[in-house]
């Protein structure tokens, strides 16, 4: 069995938890085994470098330094946790990868695009087998996230603004990776999305 390795994607609040759940449990029930992970964090270390990233005030880092903190964590993830999971056969879901720091570093939140490709290419390199994008509207979905008064609101803090142009940037990165990218409109019910993962994901194993 050959691992095969996942990512849901998307702005604030865009449910990509409760869909990662539903894909695990459809992976689970044809007989693979699932590791359900999440960015940024996943590994011990990578959680710890978590907490820096997603508490405090929302000009705590600057956009380089941020960048490097969500590389270091990636790359503990990777090598801990990921990396040996797809090297035993297991079907890895993570809900955030790559993608993100693509859109939020590297294009949101300033010009950053180059260093997080040069960082990418030297310390990541890894893409996934398939990239599962959940596009709605922000104003919609910026509502549910901060109704989570989670104390991790350092993100969306930053208002509706900030959360159009994450739509854009993750529009635009599903046609920059056509072949692992698949856009979905997330702004239906949770059980309507599913099948539509589903359906993503069976195609991409074929
Ligand atoms: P996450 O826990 O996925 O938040 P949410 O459940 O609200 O989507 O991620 C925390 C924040 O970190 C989120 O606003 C997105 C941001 N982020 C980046 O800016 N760059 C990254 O590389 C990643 C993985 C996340």
């Amino acid at each position: 069995m050959n691992g095969f390795f996942i990512t849901l994607e998307g702005i604030d609040g865009a449910g990509k938890s409760t869909q990662a759940r539903a894909l695990a449990t459809w992976f689970e029930g044809e007989g693979r085994e699932v590791v359900l992970t999440r960015e940024p964090g996943g590994s011990a270390g990578a959680e710890e470098i978590r907490r820096l990233l997603v508490e405090g005030a929302p000009d705590r880092w600057s956009g380089e330094t941020e960048t490097l903190l969500f590389t270091a964590a990636r790359r503990d993830h990777l090598e801990r946790v990921i990396t040996p999971a797809l090297a035993a056969g297991k079907v890895v879901i993570s809900d955030r990868f790559a993608d993100s720091t693509r859109v939020y570093q590297g294009a949101a939140r300033g010009e950053l695009r180059a260093l997080v490709d040069t960082l990418h290419k030297l310390a990541i390199q890894r893409e996934p087998d398939l990239t599962l994008i959940l596009d709605m509207d922000p104003d919609v979905a910026l509502s549910r996230g901060l109704a989570r008064a989670s104390g991790e609101d350092r993100f969306e803090e930053e208002g509706a603004a900030f959360q159009h142009r994450l739509r854009a940037g993750f529009k635009a990165l599903a046609a920059e990776y056509p072949s692992r990218c698949r856009l979905v409109d997330a702004s239906r019910p949770p059980a309507e999305i599913t099948p539509d993962l589903i359906a993503a994901t069976q195609e991409r194993l074929a």
